[in-house]
């Protein structure tokens, strides 16, 4: 897909963290106009207002990327568990941190499942390290500290973003130990894999992982593509 495709809206920072089947949208403000919908904002009651202000971002990101696909504004109501309930035929992810949101969605012909984190740090405060990794995870860190707590925050990112991928295929929590982050070299992509029974050995194993480092903040998404998507073919 060429740069007009979804891809080209609103994507700030983002470009290449994700397949070309989807649509992202990012952004600190919003326009006029771009309010919530009666059930999201029954949702929020409640919210103070630092979360509701989060959570309304959100939202309209995540309206910006089903327009970009072809969408009409709809509610993205919230599910039992705070997941985002996008519309049929429709997977998607919402992040936020640092004042800023991004939404990312795809049609579900293209991609099984996808999931999206941002984390405005550069690094992962040393103490959460052995509850976020693995040992095998913590002996691959490098061994400079400083060095070792950037790419924990990789590993802690990339974790968030399977979870939320994930969270819709299998309905069961999936804590930090269930999974683990293989790094590219390049540090560009991860691939994931199972360890017991929360997070299934085959869902893992399809999940493709990006990373991109912005300044001040760390991006992850993990996708599983469908056949279609594999092939580029489906409708967009
Ligand atoms: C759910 C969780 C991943 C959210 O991450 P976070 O850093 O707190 O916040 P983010 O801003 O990145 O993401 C929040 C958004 O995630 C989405 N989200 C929340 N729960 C979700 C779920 N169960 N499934 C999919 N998406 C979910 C929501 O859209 C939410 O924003 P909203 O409430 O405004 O709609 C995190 O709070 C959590 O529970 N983590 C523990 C599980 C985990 O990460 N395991 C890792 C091993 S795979």
């Amino acid at each position: 897909m060429d740069r007009n495709g979804p891809q080209a809206a609103g994507r700030e920072d983002f470009d290449g963290l994700f397949p070309a089947s989807v649509a992202c949208a990012g952004s600190r403000t919003l326009a006029a106009g771009e309010f919530l919908f009666p059930e999201e904002a029954a949702a929020a009651a409640g919210f103070a207002p630092a979360r509701l202000a989060e959570f309304r971002l959100g939202r309209a990101c995540a309206r910006r990327a089903l327009r970009s696909l072809g969408l009409p504004p709809v509610a993205v109501a919230v599910g039992a568990r705070r997941e985002p309930c996008w519309p049929a035929g429709i997977v998607g992810s919402i992040s936020h941190a640092g004042g800023l949101a991004v939404a990312a969605a795809a049609r579900s012909s293209m991609l099984a499942a996808l999931g999206l984190d941002i984390e405005a740090a550069e690094a992962l405060d040393p103490g959460l390290i052995a509850t976020v990794c693995r040992p095998e995870e913590t002996r691959r860190l490098p061994a400079n500290a400083t060095a070792a707590a950037a790419e924990a925050l990789l590993l802690f990112s990339a974790k968030e973003a399977v979870y939320k991928a994930l969270w819709p295929l299998v309905r069961r929590f999936i804590d930090f130990q269930d999974v683990a982050i293989i790094l590219d070299a390049d540090r560009g992509g991860f691939r994931v894999r199972a360890h017991g029974d929360n997070c299934p050995a085959a869902l893992a194993e399809g999940l493709q992982g990006r990373i991109r480092r912005l300044p001040r903040m760390v991006a992850t998404a993990a996708w599983i593509e469908t056949a279609a998507g594999r092939s580029g073919s489906a409708d967009t």
